[in-house]
């Protein structure tokens, strides 16, 4: 079985994090200054999910990107550590800016999420990722998530914000339906960039259907699991679970 060990360490085809010169990082910077994948109110989601921690709690954001929503998320919770953990040296340049004025310590690491979680490198209470764990197969997203449930022990939670498909869609029909979907919904990309996206996109996504998410959920050990939002073209759906 491929394994995400056996990935080269690279941002692409995963994506979004490379030079400001790439049209899929370029498409991406757009996607998010224009609201596209609704980062606005997934930030509000995750806010207020972190509020109800009631204790200090160490935050793994995992392929942070630039960081800037969960940065602002955090703003004002009981965060006492973040670690961001992005492939890409340009995000993590934007991601050190967002981070420098969070009310406690932060740390970024250039590495491959999913090898360190597999390492069990980084004790977290709760493990956040956003637009990036589609990039695993569906066996390699379950074990990323049984180590996620290993790091965040008993009381932890894992929150992910993740590209979904219908129940029986399979890949083509999803890649048709983002197409159909987003194309007049993203009216600032140029032609060059949505072509790259959709390179991108039918290169390395795997969605999974709701219930093969929480069915993925279970497996790795989370007892419950809720849908907090999903965006209202219907392609991406946040998700809580908890031990
Ligand atoms: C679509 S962006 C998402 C960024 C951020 N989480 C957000 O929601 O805006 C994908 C990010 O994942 C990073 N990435 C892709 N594969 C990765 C991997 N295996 N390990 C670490 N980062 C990865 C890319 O460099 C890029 O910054």
């Amino acid at each position: 079985m491929a394994t995400a060990h056996d990935r080269p360490a690279t941002p692409s085809p995963g994506g979004a994090g490379g030079s400001p010169f790439d049209p899929v990082w370029t498409a991406y910077r757009q996607a998010v200054d224009n609201n596209y994948f609704s980062h606005l109110e997934v930030g509000r989601e995750l806010h207020r999910e972190l509020s109800e921690v009631g204790r200090p709690f160490r935050f793994l954001d995992l392929a942070c990107g630039d960081a800037r929503t969960t940065a602002a998320a955090l703003r004002g919770t009981a965060v006492a550590h973040y670690r961001g953990v992005d492939l890409s040296a340009t995000a993590l340049a934007a991601a050190r800016e967002a981070v420098a004025d969070l009310p406690c310590p932060a740390e970024l690491e250039e590495a491959d999420f999913a090898a360190g979680v597999l390492a069990r490198r980084w004790p977290a209470d709760v493990v956040w990722i956003g637009l990036s764990l589609h990039h695993l197969r569906t066996d390699e997203k379950g074990a990323l998530m049984e180590g996620v449930r290993a790091a965040v022990g008993d009381d932890g939670r894992f929150l992910v914000y993740e590209p979904v498909c219908g129940e029986g869609e399979d890949r083509p029909a999803y890649f048709d339906r983002f197409e159909q979907t987003y194309h007049p919904l993203w009216p600032k990309l140029t032609a060059e960039e949505w072509t790259a996206v959709m390179t991108h996109i039918r290169a390395a996504d795997y969605p999974e259907s709701p219930a093969g998410w929480a069915r993925l959920g279970r497996a790795a050990g989370f007892a419950g699991v809720r849908e907090l939002f999903t965006d209202p073209a219907g392609m991406v759906t946040m998700f809580s679970f908890l031990p």
